[in-house]
C-alpha cells in the first residue's frame, strides 16, 4: 500500500537541484573527506514532505535532507551484503531486501533496502527505508517520534556515507514506514574511489533510529486566586510585650498553613530600629517533594486612625516549611510611636497579611495518555 502511493508523488522540479546537490556533496567528498561534515548541505526541496501530502492530504511542509561521511558505526542495526552487484546493482535485480526484526526503543524494527527502488533522470537509487512493527503500536504507544538516518559505508574512507532525514518521523498503526527513496544512485555507489563495494563484492548498509519517548512524569502547577480576604492580627498591651518575636494563630490560604511573625524589637537589619514583620508558611505541616509555592500578598501595618495604612508587598517562592518572607525593617520606630500615624491605638498594633495568588503543585500518578487527555 505505501509502496504504491510512493508512485503517486510527481516530480515538482526537484531534479535539477537534486542534481546541483549531488555535485556539490561529491565534489566536497573528493576534495576533503573530513570537512564535508561541517558543510552539511541541504536541499532546499521536498522529497519526504511530498509524500507525506500524499498520505495525509495537503501537508506542503518542506523537509530539509543533508548528507555527510562520518566514522561513527550505525546506532541501531548494521546489514553486510557480500554479493552487492549481484543483489543491488545488476539489472534486473531483486525487489527489495528486508532484514530480521530488530529492537530500538521497545519496539521491534526491519530495515529494508530496494536496489532500484526509484529511477529518475538522473539514474536509479537504491532507497532505504525502516518498518516499525505495528503490533507494539498500542495503548500509550501508539505513536512514536524517531529520528532516521541511512548509512552506507565507504572503505576508501574508512567512514559512513549518511543520509540524515531532518524531520522526526511518526509511526502509527496507519504509517509504520519511513525512509528515502533516493538514498544513493547506483552511479555513485559502483564509484570506484569511494570503495562502497568492496573486498570481494560486500557492502555495509546501517540504520540509526533514534526513538524519542513520552515523558512519564509531569506535574501540574496551579495558581489559587480566591479572594480570601485579608487576615488580621491584634497585639494588644504592645508596650509591655517582652518576648524578641511573636507569632499570630495559623491561618489557611490556598491549602496551605500559614501564620504572622513579629519582632517588636527588630530582627536582623530591623533590630534597634524598626519593627520587623513576615508571613511563615508554617511548619506544622510538610510540602510534597519539591513543591514550591508562590506567593503573592501583601503585609500591612495599620493606621488605625485615618486608615493610611503602611503597606508592602510580597512575591516570592517558598520552598521549605518554616521559611518566611517580609520586611526586617517593616516601619521605623520613629514611625511606629508616632500618634498621628495611628499605628498603636490604646497600645494595641494592628498587622494583616492579604494573599493575592498563592500556588500549589500536583505530581501525577496516571498514565501520560491520561494526563495529555486532561487538556
Ligand atoms: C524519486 O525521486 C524523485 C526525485 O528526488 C522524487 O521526487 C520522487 O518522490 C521519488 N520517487 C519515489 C517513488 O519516492
Ligand atoms: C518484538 O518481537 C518479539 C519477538 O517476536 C515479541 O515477543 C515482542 O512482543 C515484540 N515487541 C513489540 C513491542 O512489538
Ligand atoms: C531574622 O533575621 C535573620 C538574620 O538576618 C534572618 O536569617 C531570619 O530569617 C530573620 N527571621 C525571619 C523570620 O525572617
Ligand atoms: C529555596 O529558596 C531559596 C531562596 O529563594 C534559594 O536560595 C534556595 O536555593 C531554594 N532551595 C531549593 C531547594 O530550591
Ligand atoms: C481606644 O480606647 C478608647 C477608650 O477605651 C476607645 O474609645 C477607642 O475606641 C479605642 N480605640 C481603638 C482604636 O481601639
Amino acid at each position: 500500500m505505501f509502496l504504491n502511493t510512493k508512485r503517486k508523488v510527481n516530480l515538482n522540479g526537484v531534479i535539477l537541484m537534486f542534481s546541483t546537490f549531488f555535485c556539490a556533496v561529491f565534489a566536497t567528498i573528493q576534495l576533503n573527506p573530513i570537512t564535508t561534515r561541517e558543510k552539511n548541505n541541504q536541499v532546499p526541496c521536498n522529497t519526504h514532505g511530498s509524500r507525506a501530502a500524499v498520505i495525509n492530504g495537503g501537508d506542503t511542509k518542506l523537509s530539509v535532507e543533508q548528507r555527510f561521511m562520518r566514522p561513527r558505526p550505525p546506532n541501531a542495526y548494521c546489514v553486510r551484503i557480500e554479493a552487492c552487484s549481484e543483489l543491488l546493482t545488476t539489472s534486473p535485480s531483486v525487489e527489495k531486501y528486508e532484514t530480521r526484526p530488530f529492537s530500538v526503543g521497545g519496539f521491534n524494527w526491519t530495515f529494508f533496502l530496494q536496489p532500484s527502488g526509484n529511477k529518475t533522470n538522473l539514474g536509479t537509487w537504491i532507497s532505504a527505508y525502516v518498518t516499525i512493527d505495528p503490533s507494539g503500536l498500542v495503548g500509550e504507544n501508539r505513536e512514536v517520534y524517531a529520528d532516521l538516518k541511512f548509512l552506507v559505508y565507504s572503505k576508501a574512507y574508512d567512514q559512513y556515507l549518511t543520509s540524515i532525514d531532518t524531520e522526526m518521523r511518526r509511526f502509527h498503526q496507519f504509517r509504520t514506514t519511513w525512509g528515502t527513496p533516493n538514498f544513493i544512485r547506483h552511479f555513485d555507489f559502483n564509484a570506484k574511489d569511494k570503495e562502497y563495494i568492496f573486498d570481494n563484492d560486500q557492502c555495509v548498509f546501517g540504520v540509526d533510529i533514534s526513538v524519542y519517548p513520552y515523558f512519564n512524569k509531569w506535574e501540574v502547577l496551579s495558581i489559587d486566586k480566591t479572594v480570601y480576604g485579608p487576615k488580621s492580627w491584634k497585639l494588644k498591651k504592645f508596650s509591655t510585650l517582652i518576648k524578641d518575636f511573636y507569632m499570630s494563630d495559623e491561618f489557611s490560604i490556598g491549602g496551605k498553613k500559614w501564620a504572622l511573625k513579629v519582632y517588636p524589637n527588630g530582627n536582623g537589619t530591623g533590630e534597634g530600629n524598626s519593627l520587623s514583620l513576615y508571613v511563615i508558611l508554617s511548619g506544622s505541616q510538610t510540602l510534597k517533594p519539591y513543591e514550591k509555592v508562590y506567593v503573592r500578598a501583601k503585609l500591612r501595618v495599620l493606621d488605625q486612625k485615618q486608615s493610611k495604612h503602611l503597606e508592602k508587598p510580597i512575591l516570592t517562592w517558598f520552598n521549605t516549611t518554616g521559611e518566611s518572607a517580609g520586611f526586617d525593617q517593616f516601619v521605623s520606630f520613629t514611625d511606629l510611636q508616632n500618634p498621628a500615624k495611628g499605628f498603636i491605638v490604646n497600645d494595641t498594633l494592628s498587622l494583616q497579611v492579604e494573599f493575592e495568588a498563592t500556588s500549589s503543585t500536583n505530581y501525577y500518578s496516571i498514565s501520560p495518555a491520561q494526563f495529555l487527555s486532561t487538556f
